[in-house]
């Protein structure tokens, strides 16, 4: 009988099983399938586990807090965290290409990983790594033991030979709003439960032109402007993804006070979809977009226009870069 109790009672049973008295390690990134995945293990095996999340310093507002504290006290779960910000941006630094600073996330990703397992390592051997494939990337990939890697990025390949784990899926015969009810029913924070995809390279693929500090901040306080309002009018759960983008290399012309300004334009970028492989732009009501744009345009320095881009996909793609 399909309830989230019993798949967590099960899931439990299983993994306990799995692992015995072994070592578990578990990367977290903010996202709900880690998320939960992570919550399970540790409702399974407790302090046999250690998570490790990487803050690469391109979440949004109150995204890292949410993984440190708040996912941390729901769960009891033992977490090191790598603040690896410095050494990401520094790596960014010039690069305005797309898939270059993707390539260059998922390096940085890789090494500053592999450092922080290192070192749980140091402290007593790891025999497994939780992952949280879901039923679909299982069958993308056609099935198998740990056969998920088409999606590169959504796993942690690249790992050493002698830091190589087996593999523990609990979400693997799961959809995800079994995942949500799941997460629900462990009480995790909701806003991670609900939260809609988020690209694992972050806000530095919504920053058209070079990623650095002060425009992560613009992007960052225009992106939860956005993200309150759409709260507040109550269509979380209508929108798939609601990207903001920060145009950093284009200059715009406004008209404020007294003065003329010269800052950047933000573009709103929501939209509707079932699989982010084709998507449509999400009508939102006029009076929300009203109070986005009047928000971000007095409470953002720098951001003195706010545009919406009404692209389908195809031909655009859901995110800008
Ligand atoms: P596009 O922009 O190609 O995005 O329409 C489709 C979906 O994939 C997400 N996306 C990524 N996710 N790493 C990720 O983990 C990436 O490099 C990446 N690029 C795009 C995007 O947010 C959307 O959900």
């Amino acid at each position: 009988d399909w309830t989230a109790a019993n798949i967590v009672d099960d899931t439990v049973r299983a993994v306990r099983e799995q692992v015995g008295d072994k070592r578990v390690l578990c990367a977290l990134s903010g996202g709900v399938d880690s998320a939960v995945a992570a919550a399970l293990v540790q409702r399974a095996i407790g302090d046999q586990l250690t998570c490790v999340f990487v803050d690469h310093g391109l979440l949004r507002k109150g995204e890292a807090e949410q993984v440190e504290r708040d996912f941390v006290a729901a769960t009891g779960v033992d977490l090191k965290v790598s603040d690896a910000t410095d050494r990401f941006l520094g790596a960014l630094s010039g690069v305005i290409d797309p898939e270059e600073k993707r390539k260059i996330i998922g390096r940085e990703f890789i090494r500053t990983f592999e450092a922080a397992a290192r070192e749980v390592q140091a402290e007593g051997e790891v025999e497994y790594l939780v992952q949280g494939t879901l039923y679909p990337d299982v069958v993308e990939s056609g099935g198998g033991e740990g056969a998920a890697n088409i999606k590169s990025h959504h796993n942690v390949g690249g790992l050493p030979e002698d830091l190589k784990f087996t593999l523990i899926e609990p979400l693997r015969a799961l959809f995800k709003d079994e995942v949500r009810a799941v997460g629900e029913e462990l009480g995790l924070p909701s806003a991670m439960v609900w939260r809609q995809p988020f690209p694992g390279p972050g806000l530095a693929i919504r920053i058209v032109g070079e990623v650095n500090p002060a425009r992560l901040d613009l992007l960052r306080e225009a992106d939860a402007i956005a993200r309150e309002e759409l709260t507040n009018a109550g269509l979380d759960r209508d929108v798939w993804q609601f990207p903001v983008v920060l145009l950093a290399d284009v200059h715009s012309v406004g008209v404020q006070g007294d003065g003329r300004t010269y800052g950047h334009p933000v573009v709103l970028r929501p939209v509707s979809s079932e699989d982010a492989m084709t998507a449509d732009w999400s009508r939102l009501p006029h009076e929300l977009l009203e109070r986005i744009s009047t928000r971000i345009t007095n409470e953002v320095p720098q951001v003195n226009r706010v545009v919406l881009d009404i692209t389908s996909k195809p031909p655009g793609t859901i995110e800008w870069e």
